[in-house]
């Protein structure tokens, strides 16, 4: 492979010169609608006037000062994660992986805390978690980490929405259960809530902790600021990034009342994690995406998006299978692969995402407004109709 980066990705021929709201521009000038939003990152479109603002304030005063001190950014996002939910307190990491990987390590201490052996965890198979060594472990796509065993022991994985799968594989040495809301990477394939009631009564039982992972669902994503709002989920502990620093690295786990003394200096620790630059950037997000005007923005413009997929569905049967997700995480599903909608949609100026092969995976920034989607409704419509009509 040429060019100097190691081969991890499949590119899109394009390389993007600048990037303003919900476009994207190449080097010749041509716009691109996002409807991926750098796989949920850019929530509030490119450069959002208060997100840069913060990154102007910010980077005035200091960039880096590392946790040996408390930065006033820093707190205060922390200090506005716990009034806009339930948590109690916060570790601030630089990446989802990076949010996973503490809370898995904060509840094996908590289950050791209980019994030497509580340390297993249950997650579901096709949910995502990342790619660090107890991310990998966790997420239940043997792809990502067949070539890498052996996994992290006592990890076990069961089908989503299986409570009696689910069932069979708890007992006391269970420390947690790692779920997503709506399984993203996996396919945007949503939690029932009689699995979700299944979960909180195990966990109950067992006394095990439910960690879940609002990496790419959480702040406003589907409607709510975090998904488990939307089910009857009972979390002990949450981790968020992707949207998190307005598009700088940031991650973030939120932990209830109970565990806020599980971690003692030393336990866990990072150099980036909570950088204030971030988490200045990071406070703008939240004061945005709080707004209740925001949320409504949010549920209107989902509405209007899912109301012209199910019409498109009833009119392209024989390509669309069905139409699921919440808010503005959106998967179309095709009978058959749809890679190559990636393509024929980059040529109408329109950047989507595809995930578990069948699903066009619709992450559009939350800024999405009214005209844009309806256009991005009608270039779908062409492909489709093209496509049709391919023998
Ligand atoms: C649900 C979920 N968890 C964790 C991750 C990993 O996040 P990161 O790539 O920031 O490490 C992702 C990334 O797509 C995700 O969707």
């Amino acid at each position: 492979m040429g060019g100097p980066l190691l081969n991890t990705y499949n590119h899109l021929p394009l390389t993007i010169h600048s990037a303003k709201g919900l476009y994207l521009y190449d080097d010749a000038g041509n716009a691109y609608l996002d409807m991926q939003s750098g796989y949920g990152v850019n929530a509030l479109g490119h450069n959002h006037d208060a997100v840069m603002q913060a990154l102007k304030t910010q980077s005035q005063k200091h960039l880096h000062i590392s946790n040996a001190f408390l930065s006033a950014p820093t707190e205060a996002l922390a200090n506005q994660l716990i009034t806009h939910s339930e948590f109690s307190k916060v570790f601030f990491a630089n990446s989802g992986t990076e949010a996973n990987e503490a809370a898995l390590k904060l509840a094996k201490k908590r289950g050791r805390q209980i019994s030497d052996s509580k340390t297993n965890v249950i997650a579901l198979n096709k949910g995502f978690h990342g790619r660090t060594a107890g991310g990998m472990a966790l997420t239940g796509k043997p792809q990502y980490w067949d070539v890498f065993k052996p996994n992290l022991p006592g990890v076990y994985h069961v089908d989503i929405n299986d409570s009696e799968a689910f069932k069979s594989k708890m007992n006391d040495d269970v420390c947690a259960i790692f779920v997503e809301v709506i399984q993203g990477e996996g396919g945007i394939r949503p939690l029932t809530r009689e699995f979700a009631l299944t979960i909180n009564d195990m966990a109950t039982r067992h006394n095990a902790l439910i960690i879940v992972d609002e990496v790419q669902t959480g702040l406003m994503r589907t409607g709510e600021l975090f998904a488990y709002q939307h089910t009857p989920l009972t979390p002990n502990i949450i981790t968020l990034a992707k949207a998190l620093g307005g598009g700088i690295p940031l991650g973030a786990m939120l932990v209830d009342a109970s565990l806020r003394d599980v971690f003692e200096p030393g336990d866990h620790g990072t150099t980036f994690g909570g950088n204030p630059l971030a988490c200045a950037m990071g406070e703008a997000v939240i004061q945005t995406i709080v707004k209740p005007s925001f949320k409504s923005h949010v549920n209107t413009v989902s509405t209007l998006l899912f109301d012209h997929l199910h019409a498109l569905k009833a009119q392209f049967p024989d390509l669309i299978d069905s139409v699921r997700g919440q808010g503005m995480m959106i998967g179309v599903v095709f009978h058959d692969d749809v890679q190559w909608i990636k393509k024929d949609a980059l040529k109408h100026g329109v950047i989507v995402n595809v995930t578990a092969s069948r699903v066009l995976r619709l992450l559009p920034p939350l800024t999405l407004d009214t005209p844009s989607a309806k256009h991005f409704i009608n270039v779908l419509k062409t492909i489709l109709e093209r496509r049709q009509k391919k023998p």
